[in-house]
C-alpha cells in the first residue's frame, strides 16, 4: 500500500481554510461522546485522519499522562494542530503526516484507535480498519464515526440545495468516498476482526439562529472557495454558475426564521479480537 492517497481516492472536502476553520469547532465531548467512557488516563490512543487536531486535543487532555498521536495526509491540517497543541503545552500529544493505509506503527503499540468522519473519503475502506485494528493491542478498542448523507433533512426546501445534495452525492462517489458511510459501519465492523461490536448514532441539528446561519455561511463559502465546489464543475456534474446559485442558496437559508437542518452519524464501537 501506498502512504499517498490512493490514485483514485480524493479527498472530497480539500483543505481550505473555511474547511478546516469549520472542522476546527469539533469538540472530543461532542464527536468521540460514544467512546469517552471508556477511556482511562494514562491510555494510548491514536487518532487517525485527524485535521486540525480539535478533538485530538480533547482526548489528549483527557488519557494524560498517556501518549496520544493524530496523523493525517495533510500538512496544512497539521500545522494548524501542532499550533494549537504548543500553545496549550499538551507534551502528550504530537502529530504526524501519514496514510492510515500504511502506519509506520508497531503491531499492537495503542490501546485505542479513532477515526472520526475519515472512513468515508476512502476508497479502500475494509484495509484501512485492517491497518488501524494492526496497531491495536489485542482486547483494544477501535471507535469511527461517520456522517450518513443519505439522512440529510432541510427545512425550508429549496430546489438549489437539492440540487447541492444530488451533486455532492455524485463527486463524492467519483472522488472515490461513500458519502453514506453511516449505515455501512456495521458491516465493516461485521467483516473485520471486532468483536463486541456496538452502534449507536447521534444527529447534528442546526435550528437556532446562529447555527443556521453559520452553517449556511460555512457551506456557502465551502462551495465558493475549496474543492466542494471545484471538483463538480471539473467533473462535469455542475457548471461554475449553478455553484454560485448552491452557495447563494446556502446563504439565504441560513439566514430564514424556519431553518432546520439535520443529519445522522453513527458511531462504531469494538474490541480488537484478542
Ligand atoms: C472530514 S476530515 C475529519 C478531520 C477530523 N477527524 C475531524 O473530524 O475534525 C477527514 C480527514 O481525513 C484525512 N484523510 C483523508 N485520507 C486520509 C488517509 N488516507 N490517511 C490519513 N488521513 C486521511 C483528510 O486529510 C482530513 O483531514
Amino acid at each position: 500500500m501506498t502512504d499517498q492517497p490512493l490514485r483514485h481516492e480524493k479527498y472530497t472536502h480539500g483543505h481550505a481554510p473555511a474547511t478546516l476553520q469549520q472542522h476546527a469547532q469539533r469538540t472530543a465531548d461532542e464527536a468521540a461522546a460514544f467512546l469517552l467512557p471508556h477511556l482511562r488516563p494514562g491510555m494510548r490512543l491514536l487518532d487517525v485522519g485527524c485535521g486540525p487536531g480539535s478533538i485530538t486535543r480533547g482526548l489528549a487532555e483527557r488519557l494524560a499522562p498517556g501518549q496520544v498521536v493524530g496523523i493525517d495526509l495533510s500538512k496544512e491540517a497539521l500545522d494548524g494542530a501542532r499550533h494549537d497543541a504548543a500553545a496549550r503545552g499538551l507534551a502528550n500529544l504530537q502529530y504526524e503526516e501519514g496514510s492510515v493505509y500504511r502506519l509506520r506503527f508497531a503491531d499492537a503499540l495503542f490501546d485505542v484507535v479513532y477515526a472520526h468522519q475519515v472512513l468515508q473519503h476512502l476508497h479502500e475502506r475494509g484495509s484501512a480498519l485492517r491497518e488501524m485494528l494492526r496497531v491495536v493491542r489485542p482486547g483494544g478498542l477501535v471507535a469511527v464515526r461517520d456522517v450518513d448523507w443519505g439522512t440529510a433533512a432541510y427545512w425550508p426546501r429549496d430546489p438549489w440545495i437539492d440540487r447541492f445534495v444530488e451533486v455532492h452525492h455524485q463527486t463524492w462517489y467519483r472522488n472515490g468516498g461513500e458519502p453514506q458511510m453511516g449505515r455501512q459501519l456495521r458491516s465493516l465492523f461485521n467483516a473485520s476482526d471486532v468483536v463486541d461490536v456496538r452502534i449507536t448514532a447521534a444527529a447534528w441539528c442546526y435550528t437556532t439562529p446562529a447555527d443556521t446561519a453559520a452553517w449556511g455561511e460555512a457551506y456557502a463559502d465551502r462551495l465558493l472557495t475549496s474543492p466542494m465546489g471545484e471538483r463538480p464543475v471539473e467533473y462535469g456534474f455542475a457548471t461554475r454558475a449553478e455553484i454560485e446559485s448552491m452557495a447563494a442558496a446556502f446563504r439565504a437559508w441560513g439566514s430564514h426564521p424556519d431553518a432546520t437542518w439535520m443529519f445522522v452519524h453513527v458511531e462504531a464501537l469494538g474490541r480488537k479480537a484478542a
